[in-house]
């Protein structure tokens, strides 16, 4: 029996990256293709424990290359396509868009287009809740899959665009898709410019913590083995055609974040730094999952359980978080926050 093909992108990136390494331990039978460009967010040091598994490929390459992705497809002949790789910051989406369009808008195209010529069994698309824009805070609304898309960043415009195109492809082509719209992920190898990993790392080291206007803002938080297994699932068993809502009813404000890894870091309050808002920034997301409930899914961390594991990794995991932040990043950092916290 041949063994299928899995090609997985975006999988030196913090969901894919875990994304990879789930399917290489529950599929042995199959072959995981990891295909990522290395932006600034992809690194391959956390696959160290994987890649001498006979059933690991990396490939480097830019899912805008037309030129190299149609014939990668051709000669590979894919079975299944998890697609993941995307620029994933609103931050840098508000001060640099043109390349959220390139790599969402264009890369995801040209993956549809390959996946097309080829004739693949399922292409599922990974997006977010940030497509249908933002709830208030009235805590008995959320978003369904029926929820009409109003995105409000150039990340999430960016995100939403590709969803349509998905959407088109699979009309227009009758090409099987799914498209899956998680909350807010965390857990092991996130990247340290997002909420949660930003505030344990700076935590670590005594440094203050960036909280965007009043701290009110809310966001369902899901941790990422729980979205992994999440993905599995629709692969596998999701209809074709149809798009499934992902998340736990997680809801905390950013507030109640940062101050619940405060105090199980033993930190003080007064590390907390209110800076300037987001432009733009979006109240609260909130995930109806009853959609994807029903298809046999339920998370296995709690908000408390899985905050707790994840503050825990990056104690342990020091040396990773720790290269990420002396490179690049504290260019990104010095230049984001420079005005109000550098200098205090
Ligand atoms: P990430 O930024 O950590 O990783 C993105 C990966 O994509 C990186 O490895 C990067 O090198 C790669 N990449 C970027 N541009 C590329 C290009 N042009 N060609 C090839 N590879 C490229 O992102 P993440 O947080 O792991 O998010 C993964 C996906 O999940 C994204 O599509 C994102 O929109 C979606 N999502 C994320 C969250 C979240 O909370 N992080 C929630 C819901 C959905
Ligand atoms: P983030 O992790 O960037 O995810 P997203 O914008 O996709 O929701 O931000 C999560 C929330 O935390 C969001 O409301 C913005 C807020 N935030 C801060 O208050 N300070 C920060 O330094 C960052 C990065 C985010």
């Amino acid at each position: 029996m041949t063994r299928k093909k899995v090609l997985v992108t975006g999988g030196a990136g913090f969901i894919g990256g875990n994304f990879v390494q789930y399917m290489i331990e529950k599929y042995p039978e199959y072959e995981i293709y990891n295909l990522d460009g290395l932006t600034y967010a992809g690194d391959l040091t956390k696959h160290r424990g994987i890649e001498t598994k006979d059933n690991y490929h990396f490939i480097k390459a830019d899912i805008v290359d037309y030129e190299i992705i149609i014939p990668l497809f051709e000669k590979h002949k894919f079975d299944y396509i998890i697609h993941f790789a995307a620029e994933s910051h609103v931050d840098r989406s508000i001060t640099d868009p043109g390349v959220f369009v390139r790599t969402n808008v264009v890369g995801t195209q040209v993956l549809l287009e390959a996946a097309k010529k080829i004739g693949i069994t399922k292409f599922v698309h990974v997006s977010t809740d940030e497509v249908y824009g933002e709830l208030d805070f009235d805590p008995t609304t959320f978003f369904t899959e029926d929820t009409p898309l109003q995105p409000n960043s150039p990340y999430s415009a960016s995100k939403a665009s590709s969803d349509l195109l998905v959407r088109a492809y699979h009309h227009t082509y009758g090409l099987p898709i799914n498209i899956t719209r998680c909350s807010n992920n965390y857990g092991p190898y996130h990247f340290p410019e997002k909420l949660i990993p930003l505030t344990i790392s700076r935590l670590l080291n005594e440094e203050k913590i960036p909280i965007y206007g009043d701290g009110q803002n809310i966001r369902d938080w899901l941790h990422v083995f729980d979205h992994c297994v999440a993905i599995d699932l629709v692969l596998h068993e999701g209809v074709n055609g149809e798009v499934y809502n992902v998340g736990g009813h997680n809801e905390r404000t950013n507030l109640e974040v940062v101050k619940t890894i405060i105090h199980s870091l033993g930190k003080s309050e007064e590390l907390i730094e209110f800076v300037t808002d987001r432009l733009g920034h979006d109240k609260r997301y909130a995930i109806d999952p009853t959609k994807l409930e029903q298809l046999g899914w339920k998370p296995t961390y709690t908000f408390e359980t899985g905050i707790a594991q994840t503050i825990q990794w990056y104690i342990d995991n020091n040396a990773w978080w720790e290269q990420i932040i002396s490179g690049q990043y504290q260019k990104y950092f010095d230049k984001q926050y420079s005005l109000e916290i550098l200098k205090k």
